[in-house]
């Protein structure tokens, strides 16, 4: 059995396009239970994201500036090889609802399969966002939609800023 290492260090994985408060409340929760805690974005993704990923690595240094032991960085490749280089021994997810179990579920079995000293922790999403992620505040900000209290302010900004430039383009 391997020992607990002096310091946990624990990764927490996404795409964080952009990042809701579902995400903020799990890094604040999960940086109480960590030494450090770094938040990680997936930089290869065959999504065609909103922001690039220099963009949300920004956004994510605004809101978790106040918490001292959160890092903000990107990857690409196996998360868990990612993990390893960062001497995490925890992968941290939310979930929402059970439709999230599945997929979770199958990430990390595979992810323990790969790297069996990386454990995959979970935490229940706030009930308050358990209904939010980043693809339904993309459409429903893109109709017109309040997301006021879905997304940090600064987010928000970011989004009409955007919005506003995508309206504006060839007026
Ligand atoms: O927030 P998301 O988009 O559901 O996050 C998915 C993420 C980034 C955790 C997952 O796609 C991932 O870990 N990708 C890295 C490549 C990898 O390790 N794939 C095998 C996962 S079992």
């Amino acid at each position: 059995m391997q020992p607990k290492p002096p310091s946990v260090i624990a990764i927490y994985p996404g795409s964080f396009d952009p990042i809701t408060n579902g995400h903020l409340d799990l890094i604040q929760r999960g940086a109480k239970l960590f030494d450090k805690l770094i938040v990680a974005i997936l930089s290869n993704e065959g999504k065609q994201p909103l922001f690039s990923v220099e963009e949300r690595v920004e956004m994510l240094h605004e809101v978790v500036r106040v918490y001292p032991n959160v890092e903000v960085d990107s990857f690409d490749g196996l998360l868990v090889d990612y993990a390893a280089a960062q001497s995490a021994t925890v992968l941290l997810r939310g979930i929402r609802a059970i439709s999230d179990y599945e997929y979770e579920l199958q990430m990390a079995l595979m992810n323990r399969r790969l790297q069996p000293g990386i454990e995959t922790l979970f935490m229940m999403a706030n009930e308050a966002y358990s209904f939010i992620s980043s693809r339904l505040i993309k459409e429903v900000f893109g109709l017109g939609g309040n997301i006021g209290g879905l997304v940090p302010p600064s987010v928000e900004a970011r989004l009409h800023r955007r919005l506003d430039k995508f309206t504006n383009r060839g007026a």
